[in-house]
């Protein structure tokens, strides 16, 4: 596909994402991650991603790619403040692309993307600022990241996008379905991230688990009640369809991504050297045009039942008494929020300053209660009929 990201920075079908770094699945050791770095380029890896927002990534990012710099793509992301707010301002956008420079070690990104939406700039002025840091050099494409479809479609229409990064696996097909189509038109790439589905498509996640305390996947809708009993079908029938080809579950999930029409480069984030080989064993081979047609056909019914049962899912939590285990009770309203903006049951904008409480309730060090999540469901049962 002759995408405009594609004409002049190297690219691999596999890239490499940096979130982990932040502990986002369990604290781990930075020399772990120097080490994975190096690693996947010499085995072929060439494009990097990262974020201003994913703790010291661009530092240890920048220090291990140093002697090879020129010869592969970076990319890092904007938008989400130190203080935990968006900003999309042109002055803001000049000076945190500075820092990410000096923290990357680098004098330009190769793809700058915006990660959150700041509803409150216009998209012109973002755009301004993306493309005053592409004369200057210091960026050499920008694109947009998980944002809803409408503010996307703003993007295309005013900048220059080079890319669309959105969460994309068996698993997660959602924003794939409704912005491919407009590749024709506007003639970007897509970037999939979380392809491996946080690891649920390895086949090595089941029933029981048991994450890091401080793993994300502990509140993660993918790994609770319906969604992970979707999911662990999905693996089950990936791992089917790798006997036929000599290859794992994960492999036939990242060859999948990589089939999708579009698909410029399928983003993995593993911290183990194994699992970064078994990944990029899902590249030189593909899956034949009829397994590819059976294998859309099982996703296509999936979800359909899927939905069917989320919905009756979220309308139990909030119909009945919360969980009276505060822990619990803040993963079933996380479920609800996440999953009802999925199935289009409410609009993003309307929940989201709910998802900010249930974070600040989460965090709040005087410990979980269960009366301010009871206020939260209240308010979810008006806006989710
Ligand atoms: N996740 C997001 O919300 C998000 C959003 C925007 C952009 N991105 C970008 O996309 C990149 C990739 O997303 P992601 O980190 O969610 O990717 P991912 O590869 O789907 O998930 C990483 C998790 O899956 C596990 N895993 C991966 N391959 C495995 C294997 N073969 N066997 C066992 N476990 C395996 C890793 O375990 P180990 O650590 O044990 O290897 C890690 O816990 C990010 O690093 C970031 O740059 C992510």
């Amino acid at each position: 596909m002759n995408t405009k990201i594609l004409s002049d920075i190297p690219l691999s079908p596999i890239g490499l994402g940096c979130y982990a770094i932040s502990g986002v699945y369990g604290q781990k050791d930075p020399n772990q991650f120097t080490k994975i770095i190096k690693e996947a380029f010499d085995l072929g890896i060439k494009f990097f991603d990262t974020a201003d927002q994913y703790g010291d990534a661009e530092e240890v990012l920048g220090k291990a790619v140093k002697p090879f710099r020129y010869q592969i793509a970076i990319a890092s992301k904007i938008g989400l403040t130190n203080k935990g707010s968006v900003n999309l301002t042109k002055k803001y956008i000049i000076s945190a692309c500075e820092a990410s420079l000096k923290r990357l070690q680098t004098d330009y990104l190769d793809l700058y993307q915006i990660h959150y939406d700041d509803p409150k700039t216009p998209v012109s002025e973002t755009i301004e600022a993306l493309e005053l840091l592409k004369k200057e050099g210091k960026i050499r494409h920008y694109g947009v990241g998980h944002l809803p479809k409408k503010r996307i479609l703003e993007y295309l229409e005013l900048g220059n996008i080079s890319t669309v990064l959105m969460e994309l696996s068996a698993v997660a097909t959602k924003q794939y379905q409704q912005i491919h189509p407009l590749q024709t038109e506007y003639n970007f790439g897509i970037i999939g991230f979380s392809t491996t589905g946080r690891g649920l498509l390895t086949g090595k996640i089941t029933p029981g688990h048991q994450f890091a305390p401080n793993d994300i996947r502990n509140v993660d809708p993918l790994f609770q009640k319906a969604k992970f009993a979707s999911g662990l079908r999905v693996a089950e029938k990936l791992k089917e369809l790798g006997k036929k080809y000599g290859k794992t579950p994960v492999q036939v999930a990242i060859a999948w991504v990589l089939a999708q029409p579009g698909v410029v480069t399928a983003l993995i984030g593993p911290s183990k050297s194994e699992h970064l080989r078994e990944n990029i064993g899902a590249i030189g081979w593909r899956l034949e045009v009829e397994d590819l047609q059976n294998l859309n056909q099982f996703l296509k019914e999936e979800e359909k039942k899927l939905v069917r049962e989320t919905k009756q899912e979220i309308y139990n939590i909030l119909k009945n008494n919360l969980n009276s285990d505060p822990e619990q009770a803040i993963k079933d309203l996380i479920y609800v929020i996440e999953n009802s903006i999925e199935i289009e049951l409410v609009n993003s904008k309307d929940v989201i300053p709910l998802f900010q409480q249930l974070w600040k309730i989460k965090k709040r060090p005087d410990g979980l209660q269960i009366q301010p999540l009871m206020q939260i469901q209240k308010e979810l049962s008006k806006l989710i009929k």
